[in-house]
């Protein structure tokens, strides 16, 4: 038996959710399928557990893509400000954090529990834990068949999302349908994620485990200031993560471990006011103290700033401010918070969501080639392109 529908999406993540409820709104007929057993999972585990739902700094210039004008359209149709609008009518209280990032001030559930209400006010349909074995095209329709069932829609959205964290549900299903479909993917990679050092780094950067500060990180023209932090394998933290995106194999990244102090110039005030002082300590006055020590070891300084020699004063400025290294990796699917690349959006119509050459066949949120920045950059992405396939499903 076949089971009708308008409207078929595949995956109840963000943006399936997003979109489902604005087509059911408009009195469509809605099925969404997901593998998963438990749905909205990125939403639970986001923003350790708060969920950084959007940024109110929201623009073109947050996200990466081969095709940037593309979102344009679906971040104008759909604002930050309409999804707070829906979490104040859910009464959900909220916050921002920095730099413009807003969370829950309770819980990432409140956000899962809100869609899941507005898809059961509008009728929308959610199973979960199935299985799709084929998705086909059948005159003008799409038929979707799973282990036990078929359903017919006019309408099929690929809300898939992208490879990262597997463990929860992420797969490549929707490159295979837009493959399927003659759509181009984007080579694609993981991103937002923390970088890997060999193992003669993590012998120099011995004990730095932990250590987190603020630093200014480039790669080629791109720069990041926020916070980083030493791990046991390498390095992560905010700005690390932002990097990531823009880094490529065998790039090099260049550090700025204080990049709000100038060193040298201390060095040489210090010199003048305070010569008998240690250079360990004068370091460690804007660097963490554990740090001062690698820096100090690695270069094997030790005794007054007053015995330190011109060309000692510059390489201590160059360690700090100019740090160059070449990660050996990065820390992969397993926990970047996105992939960067995906369908190509050149094939889409940005006012739809719609595939050019594939009428009634819809793809939205990660699962494109657009990449948000750290700071719920992608929730909104997932919002507002969900919201624009919604109007037009
Ligand atoms: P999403 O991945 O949310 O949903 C896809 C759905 O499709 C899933 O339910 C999955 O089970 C289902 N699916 C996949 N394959 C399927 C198949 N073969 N059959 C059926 N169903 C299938 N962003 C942000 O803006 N702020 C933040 O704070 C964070 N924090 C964060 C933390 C962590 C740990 C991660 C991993 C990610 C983030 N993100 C984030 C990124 C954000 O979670 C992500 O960009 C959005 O969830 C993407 O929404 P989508 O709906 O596109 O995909």
């Amino acid at each position: 038996m076949i089971d009708r529908f308008n409207v078929v999406i595949i995956g109840a993540g963000a943006a399936g959710m997003m979109c489902a409820i604005e087509a059911g709104k408009r009195g469509k007929r809605v099925l969404i399928l997901d593998h998963a057993k438990k749905i909205g999972e990125k939403i639970r585990i986001s923003g350790g557990g708060r969920c950084n739902f959007t940024n109110i700094n929201t623009d073109r210039d947050k996200f990466i893509s081969s095709n940037p004008n593309f979102i344009i359209s679906a971040l104008t149709q759909y604002t930050y400000r309409d999804f707070t609008d829906l979490l104040d009518k859910y009464k959900v209280e909220f916050h921002e954090k920095k730099l413009g990032q807003l969370f829950c001030n309770n819980s990432a559930q409140q956000i899962i529990d809100m869609l899941k209400f507005e898809c059961d006010i509008n009728n929308v349909i959610i199973k979960d834990n199935i299985n799709i074995n084929s998705i086909c095209k059948k005159d003008d329709m799409y038929l979707t068949e799973t282990n036990n069932s078929k359903y017919l829609a006019k309408s099929l959205v690929i809300a898939t999302g992208g490879l990262s964290v597997p463990k929860i549900g992420a797969s490549k299903f929707g490159y295979d349908i837009a493959k399927k479909f003659n759509l181009k993917i984007i080579q694609t990679y993981p991103a937002l994620v923390p970088l890997t050092l060999n193992q003669a780094s993590l012998e120099k950067h011995e004990g730095l485990a932990g250590v987190s500060f603020e630093t200014r990180v480039s790669c080629d023209k791109t720069i990041f200031e926020e916070g980083m932090l030493f791990t046991h394998r390498g390095l992560s933290g905010p700005s690390i993560l932002q990097i990531s995106s823009y880094w490529q194999q065998g790039k090099k990244i260049q550090i700025n471990l204080s990049p709000k102090f100038n060193i040298l110039d201390y060095l040489n005030e210090k010199k003048k006011t305070n010569p008998k002082q240690e250079v360990y300590s004068i370091i460690s006055e804007i660097i963490p103290k554990k740090l001062a020590t690698m820096i100090c070891n690695y270069l094997k300084i030790s005794g007054k700033v007053a015995d330190l020699s011109k060309m000692m004063m510059n390489e201590i400025n160059k360690f700090i401010h100019h740090w160059n290294l070449v990660p050996e990796g990065t820390e992969g699917y397993r926990i970047a918070e996105v992939t960067k690349g995906g369908v190509d959006t050149r094939a889409l119509s940005s006012q739809t969501m719609m595939s050019k050459n594939n009428r009634g066949l819809y793809f939205i949120g990660e699962v494109l080639d657009v990449t948000g920045h750290l700071g719920g950059y992608n929730f909104q992405w997932a919002w507002s392109s969900g919201y624009v396939a919604g109007q037009h499903v």
